[in-house]
């Protein structure tokens, strides 16, 4: 198993075979994610390996992630020449304008959004449909936490998840490609129940709003884990590609659009299965 730690963001990359793992190894502060952790997600999603067919993203500990770093409320930090290390006493590694919102807001809009644009291309790429992600949620999923869940296109819990939209709590709006995935799940209205009230979400009512696939015991989430892997590896790769993608598009195609992709991805099959045979 190849092994990256990808320095500073508090993330560590494994690769075995056509299974990457991506674990948020800040345990120590719950996981808490940084722009940091978003640039090294970013990154990961750019360089995946062509092999590569189930993403897994983890935490270490017992949170799967406390969300928003909170060091990020914190006023502006001092200028480098009084205080030479602002980011390393958290164990992250810097990115200019980013260590607080104080020092985002100083920015002009356009680049705020920049800002943020950047944060969520760590996001977007586990929607891909060449591959297949996983989450893999134990006890805390708070914020920026419950929007990488949501990220992943299916979501393994343990009994003791939690759940959490706390952005609004905050001020501030979900903005980590989390809203939509919220709502293609639960609905809008569910969707505004839970996110303007930033209550929990625990693993029964996670499984029957299907904001999960599957509940097992903390101990056993690995295993769980891996054997979905196992499943989804089973099947032909290209076929697999093929049905997310159909699947992806059918929510925003109408019956007679979704039947024409449908025709459309199987005469691509056939061909490339039985052309000259
Ligand atoms: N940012 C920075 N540090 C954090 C964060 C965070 N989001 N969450 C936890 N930590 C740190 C704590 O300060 C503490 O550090 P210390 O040991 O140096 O004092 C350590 O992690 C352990 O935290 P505890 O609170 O002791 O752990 P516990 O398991 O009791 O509680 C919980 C975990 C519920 C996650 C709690 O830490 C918490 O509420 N954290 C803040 C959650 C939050 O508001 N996140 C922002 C959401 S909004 C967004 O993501 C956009």
């Amino acid at each position: 198993m190849a092994e990256a730690v990808t320095g500073g963001s508090g993330l560590r990359f494994e690769m075995d075979g056509e299974i990457a793992t991506v674990t948020l190894n800040r345990p120590e502060k719950r996981n808490a994610q940084t722009f940091a952790t978003w640039s090294a997600l970013a990154r990961i999603g750019e360089d995946l390996p062509e092999q590569v067919r189930v993403v897994v993203v983890r935490g270490e500990g017992p949170s799967f992630s406390s969300g928003l770093d909170l060091g990020m409320f914190a006023p502006e930090p001092e200028p480098p020449a009084q205080h030479p290390e602002p980011a390393q006493h958290r164990g992250t590694e810097r990115v200019p304008g980013t260590d607080s919102f104080a020092a985002a807001a100083a920015r002009g809009d356009a680049e705020l959004r920049r800002l943020i644009a950047e944060a969520q291309r760590g996001f977007l790429w586990l929607r891909r449909p060449d591959i297949v992600s996983i989450a893999a949620v134990q006890g805390h999923a708070i914020g920026a936490g419950f929007q990488l869940a949501l990220a992943c296109d299916l979501r393994i819990v343990a009994d003791d998840v939690m759940f959490c939209m706390k952005e609004p709590a905050l001020g501030l709006v979900p903005d980590l490609t989390g809203t939509k995935p919220l709502v293609d799940i639960v609905g809008v209205p569910r969707a505004i129940e839970i996110c303007l009230t930033a209550r929990v979400v625990g693993a029964a009512e996670a499984l029957r709003l299907g904001l999960a696939e599957l509940a097992v015991p903390p101990d056993e989430l690995g295993r769980a884990v891996r054997d979905l892997t196992a499943a989804l590896l089973a099947v032909d790769r290209e076929a697999a590609t093929a049905t997310k993608r159909l699947l992806q598009g059918a929510p925003q195609r109408t019956l007679e659009e979704q039947a024409a992709a449908e025709r459309a991805e199987q005469a691509a099959r056939i061909r490339s299965l039985f052309a000259g045979s």
